[in-house]
């Protein structure tokens, strides 16, 4: 039997995204959104209530957006529970070796292989973050034949009806592929 719930955000799956971003001293700070995702073919966009982070993007207009592992799940949460407004630099306190993009006024870090380096598009009043993508730089350890390896970067989604973390590197096929057995 199938069984209502109502109105949730119950998407699967959900990704962890690692919102970078200076603040006016230079201090880099990071924080967890999986209310995001890519928005038309060079944007991305991200559901935001009012944190440190939204603070540095009003000032600074740019930031990175890494994709969380499983290797730096316990630092990403952390980034999602503690703010940059309470701990000053807690990418500091979390052992995170942050530098700077080459292409925005955002930092990169060393702990993340994949991320997007963008400017912000747009950012409206009810916190809807549109951010055009500029770069996308990836560490050469997750790399196979030149390409991203899901199986080496060991994406983590988030779970947004049991609060976890599910690994998302498993190839069960090949997209626009598979579906010719049944044309
Ligand atoms: C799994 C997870 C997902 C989150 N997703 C979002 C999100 O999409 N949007 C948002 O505004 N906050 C989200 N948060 C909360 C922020 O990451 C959190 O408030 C953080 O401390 C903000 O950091 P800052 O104040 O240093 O910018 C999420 C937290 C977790 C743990």
């Amino acid at each position: 039997m199938r069984k209502n719930f109502g109105v949730k955000t119950w998407i699967y799956p959900q990704p962890v995204l690692m919102l970078g971003t200076y603040d006016e001293n230079g201090t880099a700070n990071l924080m967890n959104a999986a209310w995001g995702g890519m928005y038309d073919f060079d944007k991305v966009a991200i559901s935001l209530s009012s944190h440190k982070t939204t603070a540095n993007l009003e000032k600074t207009k740019a930031f990175t957006l890494s994709i969380a592992t499983k290797k730096t799940m316990v630092e990403s949460d952390y980034f999602g529970i503690v703010s940059g407004n309470k701990v000053y630099d807690k990418v500091l306190k979390a052992g995170f070796h942050p530098f700077k993009s080459e292409f925005v006024n955002a930092p990169l870090f060393e702990e993340y292989p994949l991320s997007i380096e963008c400017e912000v598009d747009s950012f409206t009043e009810d916190g809807i973050l549109v951010g055009k993508i500029i770069n996308v730089s990836i560490d050469g350890s997750i790399l196979t034949d030149g390409k991203p390896d899901p199986k080496k970067l060991e994406a983590i989604s988030y779970d947004p009806a049991n609060n976890n973390y599910l690994l998302v590197s498993e190839i069960v096929g090949h997209a626009f592929q598979e579906g010719k057995n049944i044309k």
